[in-house]
């Protein structure tokens, strides 16, 4: 598997814009993919930086309701005709961050759900052979107290988000058994935990944010919760690449407690698993 980060907070070098969110081009053997597309045009400009053909996408998958990761579905629409965009149904629904008491629209585009290109998943989605989609997550333990800020809009209601629109990859290909994240907002241990109950198995990998800090408070989560996770993250072989939400902090205590099993993806890295 080749996997291209086309946008993220942070870059490799100045070429490549950063911005937050997250687009990740993936090549496995049978597909090419884009898991998420970021906030704005940009993954469209890395795209043609790193040779990377977006009407020649397949497969899209939208991890959750989020502008940073689904925000571009429109312009990705007008220039792929033929993809399937796999997207949780309830990711549709309005979603808010609340700051100074205010609810703040952080949703996408809700008009899309019915666009016929947009495959809507339940709790369980097998796109192909090695590709399946997971929501429904139970957030039980380590999960980020920043998830708090945010909340959802079900029945004319607003309520704190459950995250129930959050879906996660996982692509089996050869010995390599990868988890694909978003956001993690059930929390990485929980959702970890499900996906290898559902490859009854353990994962080689884990890729994505893990949303151990708050862009708008720009806080980060307690030194304690991140080593918390890190030493639970030791207990096994699996190699992590993380990056976005996670946060340049809570980065460095994982760093410290994983070493080498712990890596970033930037804009314009390129990753061969
Ligand atoms: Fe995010
Ligand atoms: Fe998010």
């Amino acid at each position: 598997m080749r996997l291209k980060v086309l946008v993220e907070n942070t870059s490799v070098s100045p070429e490549y814009k950063a911005k937050h969110g997250i687009c990740f081009y993936i090549e496995t053997g049978a597909h090419k993919m884009l898991f998420d597309l970021g906030p704005n045009e940009l993954f469209l400009r890395n795209a043609e930086k790193m040779g990377v053909d977006i009407a020649a996408v397949d497969t899209v998958v939208i991890s959750h309701g989020h502008n940073d990761h689904g925000g571009a579905l429109p312009l990705f629409l007008e220039k792929n005709h033929t993809a399937k965009v796999y997207v949780q149904e309830r990711a549709f629904d309005k979603h808010y961050t609340k700051v100074l008491g205010f609810y703040a629209n952080v949703g996408i585009d809700a008009t899309l759900k019915h666009h016929p290109q947009v495959v809507l998943t339940k709790d369980r989605a097998v796109m192909d052979d090695g590709l399946v989609l997971f929501s429904g997550v139970e957030a039980k333990e380590l999960c980020s107290v920043s998830n708090r800020a945010l909340y959802t809009k079900r029945g004319g209601r607003i309520f704190p988000d459950d995250f129930s629109h959050e879906q996660n990859l996982v692509i089996t290909e050869g010995d390599k058994r990868i988890l694909i994240a978003g956001c993690s907002h059930a929390g990485i241990i929980n959702i970890k935990r499900e996906a290898e109950h559902i490859i009854d198995g353990k994962l080689t990998h884990v890729i994505g944010g893990l949303h151990l800090y708050n862009p708008v408070t720009k806080k980060q989560e307690s030194d304690v919760l991140v080593q918390a996770i890190a030493g639970r993250l030791t207990g096994d072989d699996t190699s992590y690449y993380t990056c976005h939400c996670t946060g340049q902090k809570a980065f460095g205590i994982l760093k410290e407690g994983l070493s080498d099993r712990m890596c970033y993806l930037a804009t314009g890295a390129v990753l061969e698993l």
